[in-house]
């Protein structure tokens, strides 16, 4: 199978977790996008999504899925999304697709975080994948000498040769070389970096469940 039928496989997988007569959290990214299809489905069955991007929001609304803001909804059952690592304890790294501020924000106000993955997103230990850094313009190169001082690399990420300005209008640092032996402690301090708006990984939002697309089928890891 290829990455892109597994992908097709887990988006569709998570439909069971979709709960009837409820709004569902709905990510961002290419693994997402299958689900969202899939949710195209059973868009009656459901009152719409809460959304984690301007991505998201397009490709719901276009398939007449309704979108509401974070805001108008306290709590999630659910919240379906990608990543681009995730571990044994379902730790991730998240943000290849430049969602994660909002991709965290809707996964806080959610009961539950199941992650839809193809087999290649599974590691050991999260770092092999650049870790996304939103960051307040102003603050990129104090914030790049920071991981600079802690061993790492940080790029800019850029689109068409000019800076990528996310959907809150910041930019977005790459960052390689780091050791992430603690994924919660290194969420919790990166985050209190002046300019920091979300490091991406995702410890403290972790997954509940992980739904991996294998060779052999959809197999489906659950985290304390
Ligand atoms: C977007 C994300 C995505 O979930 C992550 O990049 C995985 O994307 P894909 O499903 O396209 O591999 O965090 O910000």
């Amino acid at each position: 199978m290829t990455q892109d039928e597994l992908k097709t496989l887990v988006g569709q997988a998570a439909l069971q977790f979709v709960v009837p007569g409820e709004i569902v959290g709905v990510g961002t990214g290419s693994t997402v996008n299958k689900f969202i299809d899939a949710l195209a489905t059973m868009k009656d069955q459901i009152i719409g999504a809460v959304s984690s991007s301007e991505a998201s929001t397009t490709r719901l609304k276009a398939l007449g899925i309704p979108v509401f803001d974070s805001n108008a909804v306290e709590e999630l059952s659910v919240y379906i999304d990608g990543a681009d690592e995730i571990d044994h304890h379902g730790h991730m790294i998240k943000g290849g697709g430049a969602a994660l501020t909002r991709e965290k924000i809707v996964a806080a106000q959610s009961r539950m975080f199941v992650c839809i993955a193809d087999a290649s997103k599974l590691v050991m230990k999260l770092g092999a994948f650049p870790l996304p850094v939103e960051v307040i313009p102003i603050a990129v190169h104090r914030v790049m000498r920071q991981f600079a001082a802690m061993g790492g690399t940080a790029k800019l990420r850029l689109n068409n040769g000019h800076p990528l300005v996310t959907d809150n209008g910041q930019h977005i640092l790459d960052v390689t070389g780091l050791q992430i032996d603690d994924p919660l402690a290194f969420e919790t301090a990166v985050n209190q970096w002046p300019g920091v708006v979300t490091v991406g990984v995702f410890a403290h939002q972790k997954a509940s469940v992980c739904l991996l697309g294998t060779a052999s089928g959809v197999k489906t890891l659950k985290f304390e």
